[in-house]
């Protein structure tokens, strides 16, 4: 007999396109049955069949303090004893804004909105309608969510399913998209040069980590910023995976490099369905109805996803030792694993920047979109595999990020150490 998970599987097939409601969740890169998720808490998660993992989805990153925290399930117990969504103003998208606008320097104002791909699509709009052009920027492997300008070249599950441009996106919608290297300045330049005076934003993962983790190399954001500046054109940092996980104030602080615009993601709810868009007052002033860019939502702010996202927020900023416990076991467990090549010479890389990781099957650097596509599939799924079914839930595909939580400990991470040495000890399975 199979699993519930396989019956799951099974019974969704027939109505839910490819039996999920993201692509990425299908397994199908690594040729297993998705596990079915009943419950998690902490840095654990329990499939259908009663299975326990210690998970490093995070639910792609917005359970920063683990999953299912009391303080944030509390508030959102709190929050529905009021009303679910009233589509009004409320005193909580109040103080989200405020919140945030007052301790990261580079946000004067800000919009609630309900995904990444939301935020981003209204930021580039509000750069379009601030600058008076159409031409956007971005980088071959940076995912920005699933809008019709931003799917070419996007990494995630795009890449994994190895189509590069969605079908149903009419040519007029990605015409004013250009595409540039990935840590190649030069290829920015070009492009600037090219299309002198047409060019309204470059957006940016300011870590790639929709292609695996790419960190941005020394200077490159600097040069971004220099680049926008002398072509008066919007920076806008995609910080939906790195917003509030390199510390509060985001990659940009991290980089100390200043963006127009930022657009948060899921991570803002707390794992609730939030994003958000903010930056300059000028450029956020171009918004409806204050401005001409028109942007709107019907649930936008919603109530709950307002009180899960703000706690979250407010233990971050007030326990910064949060952050470091991410530093130290982004260190030991990708640390752990460099230690592992090294020991064992294996033909592996891995890259990271504090709680975020990616181990890529393959011997080169990765840097860009084109060296990350060099890993070797095949081996990621097979490690994949014997991880998953010795209790570790990793991203299914070799182009997502590995998230570590605050709930991670280090018996947690030295479990998943061991394991992965036994599977590279059998160096034939690679
Ligand atoms: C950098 C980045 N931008 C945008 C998005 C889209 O966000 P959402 O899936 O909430 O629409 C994602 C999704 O993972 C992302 O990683």
């Amino acid at each position: 007999m199979g699993t519930r998970s396989e019956e799951l599987f099974q019974r969704a097939v027939k109505r839910i396109p490819g039996g999920v409601n993201s692509p990425v969740r299908a397994y199908g890169s690594v040729e297993e049955t998705p596990r079915f998720i009943q419950g998690a808490a902490g840095s654990y998660i329990f499939d259908a069949d009663g299975r326990k993992y210690i998970d490093y989805i995070c639910s792609w990153g917005p359970m920063i303090l683990g999953h299912n925290d009391e303080r944030i399930k509390d508030s959102v117990i709190r929050a529905c004893e009021n009303g679910l969504s009233y589509g009004c103003a409320t005193e909580i998208e109040v103080e989200m804004a405020e919140f945030i606008c007052e301790r990261v320097p580079h946000i004067e104002m800000i919009r609630m909105v309900n995904s990444g791909t939301e935020a981003v699509m209204s930021a580039v709009r509000a750069a379009r309608g601030f600058t008076g052009k159409d031409k956007i920027i971005k980088f071959a492997g940076c995912y920005h969510g699933h809008s019709d300008a931003m799917l070419v070249s996007a990494g995630s599950g795009v890449m994994t399913s190895g189509v590069s441009d969605s079908a149903g996106v009419p040519r007029g919608c990605t015409q004013d998209t250009l595409q540039a290297v990935y840590n190649d300045l030069e290829s920015v330049k070009n492009l600037m040069e090219a299309y002198d005076g047409q060019v309204a934003a470059i957006i940016v993962e300011p870590v790639g980590a929709n292609m695996g983790v790419v960190p941005p190399r020394f200077g490159f954001l600097e040069g971004l910023r220099k680049l926008c500046d002398d072509h008066r054109a919007v920076l806008i940092f995609d910080e939906v995976i790195t917003g509030f996980r390199l510390g509060f104030t985001g990659a940009a602080g991290y980089y100390r490099v200043r963006p127009d615009l930022v657009t948060y993601g899921k991570i803002i709810g707390a794992g609730l369905p939030v994003g958000a868009y903010g930056g300059r007052r000028e450029i956020m002033e171009m918004v409806a109805p204050v401005g001409k860019v028109y942007q709107a939502g019907t649930l936008s702010g919603n109530p709950i996803a307002m009180a899960a996202g703000l706690t979250q927020l407010k233990i971050l900023y007030e326990h910064p030792e949060i952050y470091d416990h991410l530093v130290q076991s982004g260190e030991r467990l990708y640390g752990g694993i460099e230690k592992l090549i090294i020991r064992y010479e294996l033909p592996l890389r891995i890259n990271h920047v504090e709680s975020l990781g990616c181990l890529f099957f393959t011997e080169e650097k990765v840097e860009d979109y084109e060296s990350a596509k060099k890993a070797d599939t095949g081996a990621f799924s097979r490690y994949f595999t014997y991880m998953l079914n010795h209790g570790v839930h990793l991203a299914p595909s070799q182009f997502e990020a590995m998230f570590l939580s605050d709930a991670h400990t280090s018996e947690d991470i030295d479990t998943t150490l061991e394991l992965a040495e036994k599977f590279f000890r059998q160096r034939e399975s690679l």
